[in-house]
């Protein structure tokens, strides 16, 4: 099949970048309605912008080397700034995305060997069959209308319920899948309290919002934990998966293993940061394949050729490289964490700049991964930037999706891996349009997702 051409590239809906910098009050309107509105030109333009404003000192960095030097060889002058901290933590305090310092480098160590390539190969049949049952009740609902920005975070949700826990929760898994939806809406806009760096014990709403659902979603892990244990303390065969791998975790330095707290934190951090994430990648990508039928044939042609009707496995797994290369560039385009910050914890030089102390320096996807001097026509979907003829010429430091160096996402590959596995058995039997008239928007809310949904009437292939 012949590759896109320039003609029929599609440009997705985005917000225009500002011409002129935002007022605090747009700024701030920006800030908690969606913040991709407050990008302006200079950011796609210059490889670094440095702005004094409401957050002190702001280094905005889109040069591939800076960004080696602040991420990976000068990693130790920065950390996880406050702003990041913030906005993550309420849920996920003591779990890895949001641990410092010793504390840090100890789980990381620690939870390392549970996603190895090895391990995560492991969990193909669990997001099969996952994604299965989703197609099951597609089938039911043959030529409808559904949410699918709902059906993929359900999707998500059902395969970490069924890699992290699978004697799954006792209690009805659908309410454990609201209680986390209401979590992360309640916490998903930025706060103007964090935002002036207010101190913790004010209030925000966001996280009074979020209490109930973060309390039952704690008792629930809790109960599994205290549920594993007794199982594993009785002699029982105990199942292989994420929450017994994270029982048995020992630092490899020190031997010891991983408290109940930490356990639970990082059962939470896991879902927090792997199910809408990785749910908003394999949104996009039907959004884009439903705009881009010379895409759709190109996926249909690679999947039929290479699936059969078994279940999917991880020797499917090479033969699906174009089914990759959407995902990839979907979250060039769609990055779903558009935004990463640090603070200098002391003096540095970044690319011929002075970085005093305390700056805050962003790294944002969203801005990166559509600027003008690093792709060319950025703004268009073109998977073939992926394919193995051209990725060598995407710059490592040019294209972060998962982040990089030490502090770079634990579950990328088993992110990648799952959206893989789900994409090609969706492409495999059903068809997907848009709703006639539904107007698509990204919107930034700790993850980038379409606003309102994704209203797609679904049908199987004939
Ligand atoms: C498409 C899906 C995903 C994307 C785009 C994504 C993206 C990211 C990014 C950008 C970071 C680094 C943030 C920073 O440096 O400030 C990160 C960290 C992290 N991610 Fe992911 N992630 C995804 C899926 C997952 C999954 C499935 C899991 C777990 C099962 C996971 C667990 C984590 C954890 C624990 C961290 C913190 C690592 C550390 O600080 O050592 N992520 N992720």
């Amino acid at each position: 099949m012949a590759p896109v051409t320039a003609q029929t590239l599609f440009r997705p809906p985005a917000p225009t970048p500002r011409t002129t910098q935002p007022d605090l009050f747009a700024f701030l309107h920006a800030a908690r309605t969606n913040p991709l509105t407050s990008w302006m030109d200079v950011h796609f333009e210059e490889p670094i912008v440095m702005t004094k404003g409401v957050l002190g000192r702001v280094m905005i960095v889109n040069d591939p080397a800076a960004i080696r030097h602040v991420f990976v060889d000068n990693a130790g002058a920065y950390r996880k700034d406050e702003l990041q901290r913030r906005v993550l933590a309420p849920g996920m305090a003591d779990g890895l995305l949001t641990a410092d310092g010793e504390e840090w480098r100890l789980q990381r160590r620690t939870l390392a060997p549970l996603f190895t390539p090895r391990t995560v190969q492991g969990f193909v049949p669990a997001m099969g069959a996952a994604t299965e049952r989703m197609l099951r009740r597609w089938r039911r609902r043959d030529g409808r209308i559904l949410d699918m920005s709902l059906e993929m975070t359900r999707v998500t949700l059902d395969v970490l319920e069924r890699t992290i826990f699978t004697q799954g929760p006792a209690h009805d898994p659908d309410a454990l899948g609201r209680a986390i939806t209401r979590f992360f809406e309640a916490v998903g806009p930025i706060d103007p309290l964090d935002v002036f760096g207010m101190p913790d014990w004010l209030p925000r709403l966001g996280r009074l919002q979020a209490r109930p659902a973060l309390a039952y979603f704690e008792r629930v892990v809790t109960e599994l934990i205290d549920a594993r244990k007794a199982l594993s303390a009785a002699g029982g065969p105990v199942p292989r998966d994420i929450l017994t791998l994270l029982l048995e975790a020992s630092d490899p330095e020190t031997g010891r293993g991983l408290s109940d707290i930490a356990v639970g934190a990082n059962v939470i951090t896991f879902i927090g940061a792997g199910h809408e994430t990785t749910a908003n990648a394999l949104s996009w990508a039907l959004y884009l394949i439903s705009q881009t039928p010379d895409v759709r044939a190109r996926l249909e042609a690679e999947v039929d050729a290479a699936l059969s009707d078994d279940p999917i496995g991880p020797e499917d797994l090479a033969r699906l490289p174009f089914v990759r290369a959407v995902l990839e560039e979907t979250m060039r385009l769609f990055p779903p964490v558009p935004f990463m910050s640090r603070a200098a914890v002391e003096d540095d030089r970044v690319a011929g700049y002075k970085v005093p102390r305390g700056t805050l320096v962003i790294v944002a996807p969203w801005i990166l991964h559509r600027h003008r001097t690093l792709w060319s026509d950025p703004d268009a979907f073109d998977p073939d930037r992926f394919m193995e003829d051209c990725r060598g010429s995407v710059d490592r430091f040019a294209y972060l999706p998962f982040g990089a160096g030490p502090r770079v996402c634990i579950g990328a590959s088993f992110a990648l891996q799952e959206a893989v596995v789900v994409l090609a058995q969706i492409i495999r039997t059903a068809r997907f349009e848009l709703a006639e008239g539904h107007q698509v928007t990204p919107v930034h809310r700790v993850t980038l997702r379409p606003e309102g949904g994704l209203p797609m009437r679904v049908s199987r292939r004939a």
